[in-house]
């Protein structure tokens, strides 16, 4: 019997040492661990031993199972490592080669004309206040001077959501609340950023818009104060050589009021297509902070004066990236959007 085992012993170390891959392994396994394997039928064998032998036969049997289950973790163990370097040695990285391009989301021209707004004020000295678009009728129009039932209303048409909340209307509807929250403080100089909401629907309306409210109050503000501001403005946005000009209006919240025009930048306010021959485009509406606005939000009028402006930024985005339909702006179509993946100036249409 020892003799037996000893050439078993022998002919499975020569087996093992000519496997050449996991099926050769797995062969072996069938072979001698199988149901019927070699190893299988001398362990059941053990029964027509007899009982004084019993012992030392299955001490050598179990000799080779351990040398079997040995050689098998040993050879399966380095063909793992064999597949693994070959792998390994076929998926090397070139990493001389060019990357996959990766798509790159650009920045929405509005962002942008927002962007460039906000750094000029905080330049000069503003904070960026971030008032409510669901305002209550107090602050959108009682504290702007519109008492209820003001024919002015009218022109503000919007969604309400109940007798007392709407969304914002109007680019004027934050300052009342800078104002209070301030209480006689000064200066104030706030700019306000955000989403203004009205009833329109056309190519150069939306039911929606992107605002800019400015508001600054102190001592001894006057209109030469405004004037100076907004022309900054209008050069920073739209050329070295934009003229801006005051034409006399009528809002409830401010007196004197007025639209702003700036000179047309296709044509440099010669005339043209895009300004309808006069020469300018209104750009804003403006003026010094009325009195009774002041006192509403808590300011003295003898000792303080301010002024205010509000425009839309979509109008001016418009005019600055030549997009002939503001809802462009809204629809997130990103074959619009990907126009705007490269710098700023080479967006920039040069009329
Ligand atoms: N709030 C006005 C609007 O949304 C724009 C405006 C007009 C703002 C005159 C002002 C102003 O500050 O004085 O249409």
């Amino acid at each position: 019997m020892q003799e037996k085992i000893e050439q078993l012993k022998q002919e499975i170390t020569e087996k093992f040492a000519n496997v050449k891959n996991m099926q050769e392994l797995q062969d072996l396994k069938v072979l001698y661990m199988g149901k019927k394997g070699i190893i299988t039928e001398l362990n059941n064998g053990i029964k027509d031993v007899a009982p004084e032998e019993k012992k030392e036969y299955g001490m050598l049997v179990n000799s080779v199972r351990t040398l079997f289950n040995d050689s098998f973790q040993a050879m399966q163990n380095k063909l793992q490592e064999e597949l693994i370097n070959e792998k390994l040695k076929k998926d090397t990285i070139d990493i001389s080669l060019p990357s996959k391009k990766i798509k790159r989301g650009s920045k929405h021209p509005l962002n942008r004309v927002i962007e460039e707004v906000e750094d000029l004020f905080v330049s000069m000295g503003y904070d960026v206040y971030d008032g409510p678009e669901l305002e209550d009728d107090e602050h959108c129009f009682r504290l702007l001077n519109y008492y209820v039932g003001h024919p002015a209303r009218d022109a503000q048409d919007t969604f309400y959501i109940d007798d007392e909340y709407l969304l914002r209307t109007q680019t004027s509807a934050s300052q009342s609340r800078v104002m209070q929250e301030n209480k006689e403080k000064t200066p104030i100089r706030i700019i306000c950023p955000g989403k203004t909401y009205r009833r329109d629907d056309d190519a150069t309306h939306s039911h929606q818009f992107s605002q800019v409210e400015g508001l600054v109050i102190d001592e001894g503000i006057s209109l030469a104060d405004l004037k100076r501001t907004l022309e900054i403005l209008a050069k920073k946005l739209l050329g070295n050589d934009t003229q801006i000009r005051f034409r006399p209006s009528y809002f409830p919240f401010t007196e004197p009021s007025c639209e702003v025009d700036v000179t047309c930048f296709k044509c440099g306010g010669h005339g043209c297509n895009l300004c309808k021959q006069t020469g300018w485009i209104e750009l804003l509406g403006a003026g010094m902070v009325h009195p009774n606005v002041l006192r509403m939000s808590g300011y003295d009028p003898e000792k303080y004066t301010g002024f205010a402006f509000g425009t839309g930024l979509d109008r001016l985005a418009m005019f600055k990236y030549a997009i002939p339909d503001i809802r462009l702006l809204y629809t997130n179509d990103i074959r619009f959007l990907e126009q705007f993946d490269r710098k700023d100036e080479e967006n920039e249409i040069k009329y």
